[in-house]
Parts: structure tokens; C-alpha cells; sequence
């Protein structure tokens, strides 16, 4: 079925993709829940963390989540919010893990921001804020749990301004805190919501009381009311308004305040995100600028999970729909390789199961199934050869040795390395002159988790051993005879990764400048994004 261009602009149009960054333990997923409970997603509170509960039960390697509680994984929801179809691409808060989530941002086309209000901006949050910046992305701000004692709001906003290097612009205002807190302000509106502690597990309408100067204010707050006319009159002199195109420009945050587990403030967040969130935005590739409406299909891949389904060790690769209409069969050209395939069951993930699309839109994410023929950072298109830039690759910093406890399995364990390693969180080295294996990976966390899952879904039990390796350099060159000169030379420090690419392992950063200053005529590259 083809789909007309105005059919495809409206769909497309009417797409919000977004991720939801904080500190662990700010109320990322309870938000999650709550805009899920709100777009009527799922029916009762509590079913992303028993999600959570299931995929333990299916897949333990999850149980570290639950120990730990950290977030491992991002996972993609698509739902249906107020007529628009909202696309939530969650991202793991701890910073192990990090460079899944950076390359999760690239994907998104804005970011809601929540902050614990007793503990303000955290260090995670300053550094998601960091890659959000670098896309201008628009961010929201959701200062939470204010049904605990927290810092004074002003001082909360003055903090996100100076730490974050962000103006804000308060649309809701707390009225109380802790056991006082009785709802919010809204600047906007002039509505005054008031609302019932304890009623976490439903969606709960807020009482709405219109104008600040309504009588009935001060019937239902008594002398609060007159405490609230004053503070809001104070906070709107020395605040920045709302100003919708600095906002698109990432420099101003429209900033909410609430209490997620109550659903105190939470619906006029969502409300106000839905309004001004902006749809998908025009993205950038070597060649040229790819608008959204193009007609031709475009996309690329910022995620791959591998064993997904463990009985079939397929891995999906999660693709963003830049321009055109995605069709269930549809064939695409990967750019890095040049090879056409054809996609014919891509996978949408909806709030609670997957499903089969029969078309997706700019904005959307699709799952491909592939067997390691796809790379994160892919770019496929229907006709072109397009490179869609911008999604960054991490070198590893930290190195061990692997060490089997049954020698026998040395084969299981080259395939899960490999396999594991197409995730992007680890990169997987092969000693030219050794059967040694070593992993790369930029957060120590990385080693317990690829041990656990090389144990649950390979069968092999593996040790993680400190190595001597400081850094890891992937080198090339266009001259064959100086390259063969330097493997002669340097043997020793040299391996393969799982791509078959030639990396310089250092033990020392001296060690690397040596090497550097021999062979002038070899490049030596950070990461592989440079190859
Ligand atoms: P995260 O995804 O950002 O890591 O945070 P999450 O939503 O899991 O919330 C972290 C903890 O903070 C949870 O408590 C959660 O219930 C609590 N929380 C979230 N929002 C609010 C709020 O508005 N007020 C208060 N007082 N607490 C809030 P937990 O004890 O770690 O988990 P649980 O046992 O409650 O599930």
C-alpha cells in the first residue's frame, strides 16, 4: 500500500521522539510510568516496574538491574498521547553504560529532564546535558518529589541555570513541600491544580481552580493562599518567561514542578510537552541535510541488543526513520557496506508488547533482525548512499584478558565476545601474536555484565583479568609496504578487532608516542568512527 505525501506528512507530523534523562534514582521510570498510565498506555501504576520484574524472570541477566538498580538497557515504547504518537526511547541513567545512552540522544528529537528536588542537578545529569547540547536539543524540566523536603525551588532553578548553563522558564509552581504540598501553580493557564496525597495508583484529576484571585482559593488554602499570591508575584519579576523558540533553540527549559508517584504537576507537564515537544527534525548526513518529508526512506542505526530472543541469537538493530515512509518488506541500501537488504519483519515496540509494522514514519524506531551483518551507525536509504553523521563511537579505556574456565570452549567464547560486542559497549581485541581475547570497554560494570551474559546466554564461563594495555589505537594507512614495516616492528602490541581492523594495544601512553613518533606515515586513530 502506498502511502500519499500528505498522508505521510501528517504522520509524521504528528510524532514526538524523546528520551527522559536524570541521575539514577531521580523518578525516571516512575515519570515513564505515568505518561504511559496517562496516554492510557497501561491501565494501573506499577506495570513498568513488574515489566521489569518479567524480563527478570525471562532473561536473568536483567536480575543485575534489580540488584544493582540501574537501568541496563535502553528499550524504545511507542504509544498514543492526546492524538499524537509519542516515541519514549529510555536510556540507562548509570554512567557505566553510558555510551549507549549518548548514542540513544542522537536518536531523539527532544528530552524531558527530571531532578530530584532534594538533591538538585547531579552529576549524570550534567553530563546528559552536555550530549544534549551538543544537538541543541530541547530539553523540559521536571523538578520532582516535592512531596519530600527539598532545596527552595528558586534555589533549584537559580541551580539549574548556573550548573546547567540553561535559562528557565517556570510554568508550574509548587504551592507547599513536603507533608504541606498541596499542588501547583500554573503561570500559563492562571489555574491553580490542587490535588490528593496518596492516590499514586490511579490518574487523578486535579482540582482546578481558575485565577490566582479566586475567592475559593482562599476557602480551600486559608492563609496559604495569600503566602501563594505573594511568592508567585515574586517569582514571576525575577524569572524568564516562556519564549517557545528559545526553547526549540535549547536555550531555555520550561521547567515543572511535582511529585511523580502522586501525579502531583505530572499531567500539566505532559500536556505542556505534547504542545511544543517539536515533531522530527531535519537530520544531517556527509552529503546533505535529509528533510523528514522527502518521500524516499531513510534512516540510521544508533542500537544494537544482541539475543534478544535467546532461542534464536538474532540481534536487532534499532533504526530511526529520518525521511519517507518505512513498508514492511521494503528493500534498503546500507551505506557502509553498499548491499541492498530487505527488511521483512521489522519489529515497532509498543508500551507493552512487540508487534509487526506495516509502515513507520519519520521518527519512528523499528527493530531489524539481522545476524551481524549491521553496525551501529549504519545508515540505509531507499536510493542514495547516505551517511547520516553525528553518532559517536567511544573508545575503550579499560582492558582485561579473558580467561576461560573450560579451556574447551574458546570457540563459544570468540562467538559471544563478537556477538556482545556488535552492542557497542565493549569492543573485543584479538593479540596478533597470542590466543589471548581482550575486552575493551569504558565502564567496569561493562566486564560483569558481558561475564553474566556469556555464562546465561553462551554457556561459557569466563574470568575478567587485569592486562597490561593503557589504551587501544586502531592505525591504518594508503602505504601497504609502511604498513607491513610497522606489523614487522610492532608485533607485540598488536591485534585484531572483531571487524578484522588492525589495533595498536599500548601499555603506556609514552609507549603510544613512541610509536607515533617512528611512524609518522601510520594513522592512528581514537575510535573507529575516523577509519
Ligand atoms: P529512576 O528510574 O530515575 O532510577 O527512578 P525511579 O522512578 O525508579 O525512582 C527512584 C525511587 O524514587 C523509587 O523508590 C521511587 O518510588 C521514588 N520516587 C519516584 N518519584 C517519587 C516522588 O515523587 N516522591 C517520592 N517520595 N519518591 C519518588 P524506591 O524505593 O527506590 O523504589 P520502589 O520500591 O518505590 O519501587
Amino acid at each position: 500500500m502506498s502511502q500519499s505525501k500528505s498522508g505521510q506528512r501528517n504522520e509524521y507530523l504528528n510524532r514526538r521522539t524523546f528520551a527522559i534523562i536524570s541521575h539514577p534514582d531521580a523518578g525516571k521510570t516512575t515519570i515513564t510510568e505515568k505518561i504511559l498510565l496517562f496516554g492510557g498506555a497501561i491501565q494501573v501504576a506499577g506495570s513498568v516496574k513488574s515489566r521489569k520484574a518479567d524480563r527478570h524472570a525471562t532473561s536473568d541477566w536483567m536480575a543485575m538491574e534489580q540488584e544493582r538498580g540501574i537501568s541496563i538497557t535502553s528499550s524504545i515504547m511507542q504509544f498514543p498521547y492526546k492524538g499524537r504518537t509519542m516515541n519514549l526511547l529510555d536510556t540507562p541513567g548509570h554512567a557505566d553504560f553510558s555510551e549507549d545512552t549518548y548514542r540513544t540522544l542522537t536518536a531523539v528529537d527532544s528530552a524531558l529532564m527530571v531532578i530530584d528536588c532534594a538533591k538538585g542537578v547531579e552529576e549524570r545529569t550534567i553530563k546528559l546535558m552536555e550530549v544534549c547540547r551538543l544537538r541543541t536539543t530541547p530539553i523540559y524540566t521536571f523538578i520532582n518529589k516535592l512531596d519530600r523536603e527539598g532545596k527552595d525551588p528558586i534555589e533549584l532553578l537559580d541551580e539549574v541555570e548556573d550548573v546547567l548553563k540553561i535559562r528557565c522558564a517556570p510554568i508550574t509552581w509548587p504551592i507547599g513541600m513536603g507533608k504541606r504540598l498541596k499542588g501547583v501553580y500554573h503561570f500559563i493557564d492562571d489555574e491553580v491544580l490542587l490535588y490528593e496525597a496518596g492516590k499514586n495508583y490511579e490518574t487523578q484529576q486535579a482540582v482546578v481552580i481558575k485565577g490566582l484571585n479566586s475567592p475559593e482559593l482562599d476557602e480551600k488554602l486559608g492563609d496559604v493562599a495569600a503566602e501563594l499570591r505573594e511568592e508567585i508575584e515574586l517569582v514571576q519579576g525575577a524569572s524568564h518567561k516562556f519564549d517557545k523558540q528559545a526553547y526549540l533553540n535549547g536555550e531555555l527549559s520550561p521547567v515543572f514542578f511535582g511529585s511523580a508517584i502522586n501525579n502531583f504537576g505530572v499531567q500539566p507537564l505532559l500536556d505542556s510537552f505534547v504542545e511544543h515537544a517539536p515533531e522530527p527534525q531535519p537530520r544531517a548526513t556527509t552529503e546533505r541535510v535529509v528533510e523528514p518529508d522527502e518521500t524516499k526512506c531513510s534512516g540510521f542505526v544508533f542500537k544494537i541488543q544482541a539475543n534478544m530472543d535467546p532461542n534464536h541469537r538474532d540481534r536487532v538493530a534499532f533504526m530511526r526513520i529520518c525521511s519517507g515512509v518505512f513498508t514492511q518488506g521494503m528493500k534498503l541500501k546500507n551505506s557502509r557496506t553498499g548491499k541492498d537488504i530487505k527488511i521483512p519483519n521489522a519489529l515497532t515496540f509498543l508500551a507493552e508488547h512487540r508487534d509487526h509494522v506495516e509502515h513507520a514514519y519519520p521518527g519512528d524506531i523499528i527493530g531489524i533482525h539481522n545476524h551481524g551483518t549491521i553496525s551501529i551507525g549504519d545508515s540505509f536509504s531507499e536510493t542514495e548512499n547516505l551517511q547520516f553523521t553525528g553518532i559517536p563511537s567511544f573508545a575503550p579505556e579499560l582492558f582485561r584478558r579473558a580467561r576461560l574456565k573450560d579451556p574447551l570452549k574458546l570457540k563459544a567464547l570468540q562467538k559471544g565476545l563478537a556477538q556482545l560486542s556488535e552492542e557497542g559497549a565493549t569492543q573485543f581485541f584479538r593479540p596478533l601474536i597470542s590466543n589471548e581475547l581482550i575486552l575493551g570497554a569504558v565502564g567496569v560494570l561493562q566486564f560483569e555484565v558481558v561475564a553474566y551474559r556469556l555464562k546465561r546466554e553462551y554457556n561459557v564461563e569466563a574470568i575478567f583479568e587485569n592486562v597490561d594495555t593503557r589504551t587501544a589505537y586502531w592505525v591504518d594507512t594508503d602505504d601497504d609496504k609502511k604498513m607491513q614495516q610497522f606489523r614487522n616492528k610492532n608485533e607485540m602490541n598488536l591485534a585484531e578487532d572483531a571487524h578484522g581492523h588492525l589495533v595498536y594495544l599500548a601499555p603506556s601512553m609514552v609507549n603510544l608516542q613512541l610509536a607515533q613518533d617512528r611512524h609518522p606515515d601510520i594513522r592512528f586513530h581514537n575510535t573507529t568512527e575516523t577509519l
